[in-house]
């Protein structure tokens, strides 16, 4: 069985949508979902999903290794930054090496980086005036959203796109390939 453990920030949408992908899987499970905002809705979801969950603080996540420790007791083989907005540390980048992904609500390279996450980056893809966007899925080292590239998808944008609407159309993306992608790299 094939153990992953979610990082997630905020509404956990992705992470939510991964775990029940792999409900039923019998070689993918979603072991646990881990969060630096002890308010974050991911909570909830995970409650009501009954995965475990962690909340750690920037001293505990990057002073300490109570998350590699946490990962490690639960036999942890993947990690998925789902709406994780914080750089993740060498000792965790080291010990899962080529086992950490992220998701970013954009066509890297353009649209990435520090600061660029949620409505940040559909209101610049907006202001661009690019007929498209999409998704990227990446594999994750120290620095924000420059790992090399997995997966991209696009959608097209109108004039007319607010960007909400934008955002809209890049999370259907996210639901649509996310989870396959995890599975076929999981399966591989
Ligand atoms: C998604 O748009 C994802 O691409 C980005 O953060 C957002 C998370 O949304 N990394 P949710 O918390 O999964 O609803």
């Amino acid at each position: 069985m094939k153990k992953i453990a979610i990082f997630a920030s905020g509404s956990g949408s992705n992470a939510e949508n991964i775990a029940k992908y792999f409900a039923d899987n019998n070689k993918i499970k979603v072991d646990c979902i881990l969060t630096n905002k002890a308010e974050a809705y991911v909570l909830n979801r995970a409650k009501d999903l009954n995965i475990s969950t962690m909340v750690f603080n920037r001293t505990e996540f990057y002073e300490t290794n109570s998350v590699l420790n946490y990962l490690k007791e639960r036999s942890i083989d993947f990690i998925v930054l789902a709406g994780f907005l914080w750089l993740v540390p060498k000792n965790l980048t080291q010990n899962f090496s080529k086992k950490i992904i992220n998701i970013h609500p954009a066509l890297l390279p353009k649209y990435g980086g520090k600061g660029m996450y949620g409505m940040n980056v559909h209101r610049a893809v907006k202001e661009s005036g690019d007929k498209e966007s999409g998704i990227s899925i990446h594999w994750v080292n120290e620095r924000y959203d420059e790992g090399n590239i997995i997966f991209q998808a696009r959608c097209p944008i109108s004039a007319s796109d607010t960007p909400e609407a934008i955002a809209e159309k890049v999370h259907a993306l996210e639901y649509a390939h996310f989870p396959r992608i995890i599975e076929q790299i999981l399966l591989s």
